[in-house]
C-alpha cells in the first residue's frame, strides 16, 4: 500500500474514532440537560398544583384543578401511603395503567421506558410529599411522556451521523491532497534516484518551495550527496587520465630503448648499456610513481587518522638524522619549546615532513633549516631551504596533483608532482594548513600550521 493511502486512512480512522467519542458525550449531554429542564418544569407544576389545592381547600375542586394543569399524555394523580391512589387525572389511559403509583415521603423524579404504540417511550415521572402540619399525609405524582424528546434524539443522532459522515469524506480528500502535498519531494527524490540508477550519472533534485522543513533538508542533503559524489567521480577520472598520462613517458621511452636493442642487439656496448641503464631508472620511476599512486588512493579513500599525542622536536630529530645520513646534506634543526606536543597521525605526519625535506634537499644544494614553534593556539613547522625557488604564479600550482614547475628538471630529479597535493590533503584531514612563501633564486619557506 502507498504510504499516502496509509496516512490518508490512518489519519481518517483516528478522526472517526474521535468524532464518535465526542458525538456519545454530545448526546448524552444533551439527553441529560433535556430531561433536568423538563424535571424542573413538572417540579413547577406541581408545586403549583399544591399551592392551588391549598388556597382552595374549601371549594374541593381537586379535580377541576388537576385538569387545569394536566398536559397532553400525561396524569396527575395523589398517593396514599401503601402506595394507594387516592385521585387520579389522565388523559393518556395507557400511561397511567403501565405507570403504577408510588407513595414518597420526599422529591423524587424518575424516568421509564414504556412499551407504547410506536414502540419504546421515555417516561418522566416526579412525586412531591404533601404535608399536613410536620407530618407528609399523601404525595402527588405526575408522569409524562417524553414525547418531544424522541423527535429531538431522533433529529440530533441524524445530525451527528451526518456530520461524522461528512467529516470522514472531508478527512480523507484533504488527507489525500496533504499526504500529496508532503510526498511531493520524496516523490520527486525517488524519480531522481531511478533515474540516477539507470543512467548512472549522478543528478541532483530540483527544489521548487523553500519550505524550510525537514523536507527541504533531505533534498538538500540530497543534494549535497550528489555533488559529492559527482566531484569524486570527476577527480576519479582526472586522476585516471593525469596517472596514465603520467606513465605515458617513461613508457615511451623504455619502449624505444626496448625497439633499439630489439634492432641493434648488443652490437654497440655503450649504446646498449645506456638503453638497459634507462630502462632501468625509468622502470624505477614508474615503480615509484604506483606506489605513490596507491598512497594516494588510499588516502583519498580512508579519511581515518590515528590521533595520538606526537612530539614534534622528538620526531623532527629522528627525520632529520635519517636524512642526514642518507643525503649528506646540512640540515639543522631549532625549537623555541621543548617539547612540543600536538595530536596527530604521528606516521602521516612524519609523512608531510619528509615530503616537504625532499623537496628542499632536491630544489636546493645549500644548508636546510627546520624551525618548530610553539604559540598559544598552534604549532608551527617551518622547512626553509636557499636554493631554486618557485616564480610568484606558480605557488598554488604546486599543490595540484602532478604539477610541476619546471618539467625537464624533475624528470632528472625523479618527482612526479604528487608530493605537495599529498601533504595538503594531510593537513586537511589534521585541519591544519599549509602555506608556501618563496622567491625565485633566493628560497623557498613551507610552513605547516596545527591545531593545538
Ligand atoms: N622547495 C622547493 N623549491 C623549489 N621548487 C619547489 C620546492 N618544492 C616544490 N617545488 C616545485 O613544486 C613542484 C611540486 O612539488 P611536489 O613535491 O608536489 O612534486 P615533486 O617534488 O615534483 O614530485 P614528488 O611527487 O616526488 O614530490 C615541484 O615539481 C617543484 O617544481
Ligand atoms: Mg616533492
Amino acid at each position: 500500500m502507498k504510504i499516502t493511502t496509509k496516512i490518508n486512512l490512518l489519519t481518517t480512522a483516528w478522526m472517526i474514532c474521535i468524532l464518535i467519542l465526542i458525538n456519545f458525550v454530545v448526546y448524552f449531554l444533551f439527553m441529560k440537560t433535556t430531561v433536568n429542564m423538563e424535571e424542573d418544569i413538572l417540579f413547577q407544576k406541581a408545586s403549583d398544583i399544591l399551592e392551588g389545592i391549598h388556597t382552595n381547600q374549601s371549594s374541593n375542586d381537586t379535580e377541576g384543578i388537576f385538569k387545569k394543569y394536566l398536559s397532553e399524555y400525561s396524569y396527575i394523580r395523589i398517593m396514599e401511603p401503601g402506595n394507594k391512589i387516592l385521585h387520579e387525572v389522565t388523559n393518556d389511559e395507557l400511561l397511567s395503567k403501565k405507570i403504577k403509583g408510588k407513595f414518597t415521603i420526599e422529591k423524587l423524579s424518575q424516568t421509564h421506558l414504556i412499551s407504547a404504540e410506536h414502540g419504546e417511550e421515555e417516561v418522566l415521572v416526579v412525586h412531591v410529599p404533601i404535608y399536613s402540619g410536620n407530618n407528609v399525609i399523601g404525595s402527588l405524582e405526575i408522569g409524562e411522556r417524553l414525547l418531544g424528546l424522541e423527535t429531538r434524539k431522533e433529529i440530533l443522532r441524524g445530525i451527528l451521523i451526518f456530520c461524522t459522515l461528512l467529516a470522514a469524506l472531508l478527512s480523507l480528500l484533504g488527507g489525500k491532497w496533504l499526504a500529496n502535498m508532503i510526498m511531493r519531494p520524496i516523490s520527486n527524490m525517488i524519480n531522481t534516484m531511478e533515474e540516477i540508477e539507470k543512467s548512472g550519472v549522478p543528478k541532483s533534485i530540483s527544489i521548487q518551495n523553500r519550505t524550510k522543513d525537514e523536507l527541504q533538508t533531505m533534498a538538500l542533503t540530497f543534494n549535497r550527496m550528489i555533488n559529492r559524489l559527482q566531484e569524486n567521480l570527476e577527480k576519479q577520472s582526472q586522476f585516471v587520465s593525469d596517472a596514465s598520462h603520467e606513465l605515458k613517458t617513461p613508457l615511451t621511452i623504455i619502449k624505444s630503448y626496448a625497439n633499439f636493442l630489439r634492432r641493434h642487439g648488443l652490437d654497440n656496448k655503450d649504446m646498449a648499456n645506456e638503453a638497459i641503464q634507462s630502462i632501468h631508472s625509468e622502470a624505477t620511476r614508474i615503480q615509484k610513481m604506483t606506489e605513490t599512486f596507491l598512497e594516494l588512493a588510499t588516502l583519498e579513500k580512508e579519511n581515518v587518522l590515528e590521533m595520538n599525542e606526537v612530539n614534534l622536536v622528538n620526531l623532527c630529530k629522528s627525520i632529520l638524522k635519517q636524512l642526514k645520513d642518507v643525503y649528506r646534506r646540512d640540515i639543522t634543526l631549532q625549537f623555541n619549546e621543548y617539547p612540543i606536543i600536538i595530536k596527530a597521525d604521528e606516521l602521516k605526519i612524519k609523512q608531510v615532513i619528509v615530503i616537504l625535506l625532499d623537496n628542499a634537499i632536491k630544489y636546493s644544494s645549500d644548508r636546510i633549516e627546520v624551525f618548530l614553534e610553539k604559540h598559544e593556539k598552534q604549532a608551527i613547522i617551518r622547512v626553509i631551504d636557499y636554493g631554486i625557488g618557485i616564480p610568484q604564479g606558480e605557488i598554488e600550482n604546486t599543490f595540484e596533483r602532478f604539477y610541476r614547475v619546471d618539467k625537464a628538471r624533475s624528470r632528472e630529479t625523479g618527482g612526479s608532482g604528487l608530493g605537495l597535493h599529498i601533504a595538503k590533503s594531510i593537513m586537511k584531514l589534521h585541519k591544519g594548513e599549509i602555506k608556501i612563501t618563496s622567491k625565485e633564486g633566493v628560497g623557498t619557506e613551507v610552513r605547516l600550521f596545527f591545531p593545538v
